[in-house]
């Protein structure tokens, strides 16, 4: 079985998602490891509940993100990682990373890429004005969210219908599809 780590840096509910269909085996996958950049975040209770080894790091602590970075390979080398799911990891993945996994490291943003990139994206669209909002999962390179598109899935606003309600219907999906998708790269 592949080894997954999940990088987050707030409340975690796609990494929850991922950890749930592993347990009830629609992800057939052991996730080994989450990485997080803020200790204090949500995501990291969540990996205790469920045994999940935490890397986690405060960035100011570094002189450089090829500082740190080095020491999330040596993690990810200990725990003999297969893939990367970045699941709302809010910062750029620097060279160290990307040349020791390159093709390895996924991501899933909540906007119809490259529509709306970067932080905020559900916001942004709803105040742009989109009738469809969707979510992407894309491989992950140097730049913000710029990777190869690996799937798309999407839904018709509802006439009224609120960001707060927008927003839940986007995590909704996104916990669907991610679990799906990462069986796919891992047992393709
Ligand atoms: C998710 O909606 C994810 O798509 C988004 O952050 C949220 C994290 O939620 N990621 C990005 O915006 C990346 N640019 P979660 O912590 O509850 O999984």
């Amino acid at each position: 079985m592949k080894n997954i780590a999940v990088f987050a840096s707030g409340f975690g509910s796609n990494f929850e998602a991922i950890l749930e269909a592993a347990e009830q085996g629609q992800l057939q996958a052991h996730i080994a490891l989450l990485v997080v950049d803020k200790p204090a975040c949500f995501a990291v209770e969540r990996a205790q509940r469920h045994n999940v080894p935490v890397f986690a790091f405060n960035p100011k602590d570094y002189s450089s993100k090829e500082e740190y970075e080095t020491l999330i390979v040596n993690q990810l080398e200990e725990y003999k990682i297969d893939l990367i799911a970045l699941a709302g990891y809010m910062r750029l993945v620097g060279n160290v990373l990307l040349q020791h996994y390159e093709g390895k490291i996924i991501n899933i943003h909540p906007a119809l890429l490259p529509a709306f990139p970067g932080t905020h994206a559900i916001e942004k669209a709803y105040d742009y004005g989109v009738k469809i909002f969707g979510i992407t999962i894309h491989y992950v390179d140097a730049g913000m969210d710029t990777g190869k598109i690996i799937a798309q899935d999407c839904f018709k606003m509802k006439e009224g219908e609120s960001v707060d309600e927008v927003e839940a219907r986007i995590h909704q999906l996104e916990h669907q599809l991610y679990p799906k998708i990462l069986n796919q790269l891992v047992n393709h």
